[in-house]
């Protein structure tokens, strides 16, 4: 982090806006950018994050962070936010992300994760802000074919949650195709989960969780009753799916990475998992064992549009970022208990 502290000062503007900084992802993004001394300024409304999340970040970077309460969809208002505070560089995180809300109300999505970027596009070139980190996701690769994935797998969409994020890609690279100045880094995150040292920030969703994690910590702490194991029967070690679960600093800290590595006029893609498939019987026993908790679980039938398993090939953001995830799945189990135990 020495080595990042000393480059990054380098840079002159070092003000970094982030979309959807209160959510989960993107406050422990706040986070590791504090640790190597960028300023960020926060655009969020608050549809699936609190004010509480603020005084938190205040307490773990000792140093308040300016927040705009702005829908992203508001292009006046996220006009006025970056004339006045002349960002270097935006990291993108603010969008829905229920697969299953997305098959329901597709426009909701279509609006919010498409429409959004398109503003927030739009905006930076009339400012002349032109480096974007984007918050994509291994959705993107639909029922995948190989294993591991590698970035140049087909994208194939099975939801429309998972069609916003492929858009969102295609949309970002026009974008930079336009004008030698910009560039941007496409992150396709795989199943981030786990939770700052502090436990002060965590995986909290306004409403049920759908992702397993957050699921098998209300359950642990007695707000849901059991976990449903979706499907025994795949053709995998235990007959559960598989997924490739990483420390949400880990992920973090990449976006710093992708920041500080920001070569203009490129648009560049990066896979970020650890390149480990682990099966819902593994996590839940290991969430058990390290926490000394016991998580009741039933098996129930498959979920419509899962895979079997899904991991990540993770050699090309290792090669051009010297990234790679070193948090181990014991970390992950502990630090999302610690975390959730009081929700
Ligand atoms: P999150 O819901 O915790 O955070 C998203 C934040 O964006 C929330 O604080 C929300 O209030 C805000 N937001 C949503 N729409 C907005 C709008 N129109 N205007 C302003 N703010 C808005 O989600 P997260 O888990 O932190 O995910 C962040 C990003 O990463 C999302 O784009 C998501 O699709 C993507 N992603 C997440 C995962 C995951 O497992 N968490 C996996 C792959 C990709
Ligand atoms: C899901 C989304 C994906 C999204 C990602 C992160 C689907 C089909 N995919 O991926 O688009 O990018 O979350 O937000 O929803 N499981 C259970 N019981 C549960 C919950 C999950 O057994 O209650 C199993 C699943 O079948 C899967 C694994 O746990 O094998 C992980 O599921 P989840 O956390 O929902 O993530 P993904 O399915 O990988």
């Amino acid at each position: 982090m020495e080595v990042i502290y000393f480059m990054m000062h380098a840079k002159s503007n070092n003000k970094i806006l982030i979309t959807g900084g209160y959510g989960y992802i993107g406050s422990h993004t706040i986070v590791a950018l504090h640790t190597v001394g960028y300023e960020v300024i926060v655009v969020d409304n608050l549809s699936n994050s609190t004010k509480k999340i603020g005084k938190n970040l205040e307490i773990i970077c000792k140093k308040t962070h300016k927040l705009y309460e702005i829908n992203i969809l508001n292009f006046d208002e996220l006009l006025n936010c970056f004339i006045k505070e002349k960002p270097a560089a935006v990291i993108h995180f603010a969008g829905l992300k229920a697969v299953e809300e997305s098959v329901k109300n597709p426009l909701l999505y279509y609006q919010n994760n498409i429409q959004g970027t398109i503003n927030l596009l739009d905006i930076m070139g009339k400012v002349d802000c032109n480096n974007i980190i984007f918050s994509s996701s291994a959705t993107v690769y639909g029922n995948p074919s190989e294993m591991p994935i590698n970035e140049k797998h087909i994208l194939n969409a099975i939801n429309p949650y998972g069609s916003t994020k492929i858009f969102c890609e295609k949309i970002i690279d026009d974008w930079v195709k336009v004008n030698k100045k910009r560039s941007s880094t496409i992150l396709r995150y795989f199943n981030p989960i786990g939770a700052h040292e502090s436990y002060l920030i965590g995986d909290n969703p306004n409403s049920v969780p759908n992702n397993l994690m957050p699921y098998i910590v209300s359950v642990a702490n007695g707000t849901s009753e059991k976990v449903s194991i979706f499907g025994d029967d795949y053709p995998t070690k235990d007959g559960t799916g598989i997924r490739d679960y990483i420390h949400v600093m880990d992920l973090a800290e990449a976006h710093v990475l992708a920041i500080l590595n920001d070569q203009r006029g490129r648009s560049r893609v990066y896979n970020l998992g650890t390149g480990k498939g682990i099966s819902v019987l593994e996590l839940i026993k290991t969430f058990e064992i390290e926490n000394k908790v016991k998580v009741k679980y039933t098996v129930s039938s498959r979920r419509e549009g899962d895979a079997a398993e899904v991991y990540a090939d993770v050699k090309l953001v290792k090669n051009q970022l010297n990234w790679s995830a070193n948090r181990t799945l014991k970390e992950m189990c502990k630090s999302a208990w610690s975390f959730g135990k009081n929700l």
